[in-house]
């Protein structure tokens, strides 16, 4: 009785290792039914809240046409800009959508997709200031959103700025704020937040800088070859039958 019971216990024990073992290589190796999607909805025209208090943008968009062609759901994730390279490298999310460019510290953490956007950085300052370009920023108090490349640029990572005093805010709108009420001299970030929120303040101009030029891409988990793939397959198919432009046009204008 008692080696029938000791048979049957190990029994169960290497089935249940075996069906961890095929739990662990599907993970691996299909598409989730539920595509985690981390974004930081405070990028107009890519990701905001709408009127309607629903996560919307060109990001989002893009994203959720993609997960309808893979045959997933979409399930969003909102948080802070800098923190989503750490929540992906925890596993907590499947992509990250949030106007993310492509640079070499962020390809060491995780690996992305094709581009979907080109950029560049503008300036945005007050109407009467003398700044014509990024190097008239030295030595000036710049705004930036945290952990992005309009922080990396302000903080003299290009050389292109020097010794100028970052003052990071959370939001990119938060930092025009500060712009407007004097705190800082200019704020550093992405070309088409920055006409958004210069539309909507008379005392604003912009300034565009050339030699910035940025690609958009969407990130997955390191060695998530699979998802990236399809996700690029998607993108293709998406620019092919005019699903793309049409989005362009919806959510970016010219
Ligand atoms: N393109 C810039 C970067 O990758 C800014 C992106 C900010 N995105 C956002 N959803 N807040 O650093």
């Amino acid at each position: 009785m008692k080696k029938l019971l000791v048979a049957g216990l190990s029994l169960v024990l290497v089935c249940s290792m075996l069906f961890v073992g095929c739990g662990k290589k599907e993970d691996a190796n299909n598409i989730p039914e539920t595509i985690k999607v981390g974004t930081n909805a405070e990028f107009p025209p890519f990701e905001y809240k709408n009127d309607k208090g629903e996560y919307d943008g060109f990001d989002m968009a893009i994203m959720q046409e993609v997960c309808k062609r893979i045959g997933s759901e979409m399930k969003i994730e909102n948080m802070e800009f800098k923190s989503l390279v750490g929540a992906m490298e925890s596993k907590n999310l499947d992509v990250i959508a949030a106007g993310m460019t492509v640079t070499d510290e962020r390809k060491e953490a995780v690996d992305f997709t094709d581009s979907y956007y080109t950029s560049n950085q503008y300036i945005i300052v007050k109407k009467e200031s003398k700044v014509k370009k990024l190097s008239d920023l030295n030595g000036k108090k710049i705004g930036v959103q945290e952990g992005t490349t309009g922080d990396f640029i302000a903080s003299g990572e290009s050389k292109t700025v020097k010794d100028a005093t970052v003052k990071r805010y959370k939001k990119g709108a938060d930092a025009v704020v500060a712009l407007r009420q004097g705190g800082v001299d200019a704020v550093v970030i992405d070309a088409n937040p920055a006409k958004e929120y210069v539309k909507n303040n008379k005392g604003l101009k912009l300034i565009k800088d050339e030699s910035s030029k940025e690609q958009y891409v969407f990130a997955v988990q390191k060695g998530n070859e699979k998802l990236a793939k399809e996700i690029n397959k998607q993108l293709k198919a998406i620019k092919a039958d005019g699903t793309y432009d049409k989005l362009v046009k919806k959510y970016i204008g010219n």
